[in-house]
């Protein structure tokens, strides 16, 4: 058998501490079921690294980070640390791991859920069969261009630039490809190409790559109309690539469609498999402590794990599904039910051990 993958879990703050440990758990019958061999390995980041090393991300947190195959993390930050200076917030922590372990692409699936249907915004035939994953471009584009800021006799001048190299696109236009071929095999490239001159050079390289892709259909498509698709007809797409902010705008918008914050993993890659593993969501301090947070978003960037650092599909599809079961089974953490609606109301605890059954 291979040797123990080694999973560095960094709990963090708020309900970070509470959702990691159910993951955690979960993780172990995976070893169990799956004879596979997990090692974790525990380290501080966040408001609490803050408050015990002075730093959000201590420089041993950092190492362990880099001696690991992949990061499970739960979330930072909480109104003890909002009147901090910019330099040492909790969320600088976030930024700094994931420029230092180069992590420039980030997934979020979007996925539907049996029972769920009428928690979302949008009519239940509209997001039935939604299975979709935004690629987003993590660590260029116009969030890391120059900025520039000057006063003119006309009143202030602001700039910010946007700009790709040719291999940052490559990169993570291959990674989308690769996803793409172990799903549904069709990857829409989402652009500006009509006016923006980067937006052109991306289109460009995606059909290069494409190329290597024989089986892996390619589509190309403006934002804006993007952005209207991803409402109308979400179950047509099957993975988004994109850069920087386009990405963060789309993978919000499309995470309207399963229904709760509290339902969506994501997943920080680079080069190989190693990755970051976390909840889209915050630390939640407004339900801390009360042991009620949802851990499935948690439990389903765990799976995520699974399949990309470790490429234990089996054991990812098998954690996928049991979430699922337990959901369309009416099983509820309290963010899941609705005023009105008689479900089966669950703790945190309790979710991560049907989850584990
Ligand atoms: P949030 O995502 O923590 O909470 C928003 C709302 O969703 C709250 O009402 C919360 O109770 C609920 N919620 C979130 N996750 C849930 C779960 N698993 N189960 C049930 N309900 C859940 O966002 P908010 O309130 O804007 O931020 C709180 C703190 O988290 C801030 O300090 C913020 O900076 C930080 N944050 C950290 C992130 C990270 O670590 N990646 C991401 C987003 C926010
Ligand atoms: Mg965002």
């Amino acid at each position: 058998m291979s040797r123990a993958k080694k999973v560095a879990v960094l709990p963090g703050d708020g309900i970070g501490p509470e959702i990691v440990e159910q993951a955690v758990r979960v993780l172990h019958q995976v070893e169990k079921k799956f004879g596979c061999s997990l090692e974790f390995s525990y380290g501080m980041i966040g408001g609490g690294a803050i408050d015990r090393a002075g730093t959000p991300l201590p420089d041993e947190t950092l190492q362990l980070c880099k001696q690991c195959d992949a990061v499970l993390l739960g979330a930072v930050g909480g109104p003890a640390w909002d009147h901090y200076p910019p330099e040492i917030r909790p969320e600088k922590a976030l930024l700094q791991l994931r420029k230092e372990l180069g992590l420039f692409s980030n997934l979020r699936p979007v996925m539907q859920f049996d029972g769920l249907e009428s928690s979302s915004a949008l009519r239940p035939e509209v997001i039935k069969d939604v299975d979709l994953v935004v690629v987003r471009e993590l660590t260029g584009g116009i969030y890391f261009g120059e900025k520039t800021r000057i006063n003119t006799p006309d009143g202030e001048v602001a700039s910010d630039l946007l700009i790709y190299h040719e291999y940052e696109v490559e990169r993570i236009v291959r990674q989308a490809f690769e996803i793409a071929e172990k799903r549904r095999k069709k990857v829409t490239s989402v652009d500006k190409a009509n006016v923006l001159e980067s937006s052109r050079l991306w289109r460009k390289v995606a059909e290069k790559v494409s190329q290597e892709y024989p089986d892996v259909t390619l589509e190309h498509m403006l934002v804006d109309n993007c952005a209207m698709q991803i409402v109308q007809r979400p179950s047509t797409f099957d993975v988004l690539v994109t850069e920087n902010m386009f990405g963060d705008i789309l993978s919000d918008e499309a995470a309207v469609l399963s229904g709760s914050i509290g339902l969506l993993p994501s997943a920080s890659l680079g080069r190989g498999t190693f990755g970051l593993y976390e909840p889209v969501h915050g630390s939640a301090p407004d339900i801390a402590g009360q042991g009620v947070a949802n851990p499935a978003a948690t439990l389903l960037s765990a799976a995520m794990m699974l399949r990309y650092s470790f490429g234990y599909h089996e054991a990812a599809n098998a954690v996928e599904e049991a979430v699922k079961q337990v959901i369309a089974k009416g099983f509820r953490t309290p963010d899941l039910i609705k005023e009105g609606q008689i479900k089966m109301a669950v703790d945190t605890e309790e979710f991560g051990a049907l989850v584990i059954k």
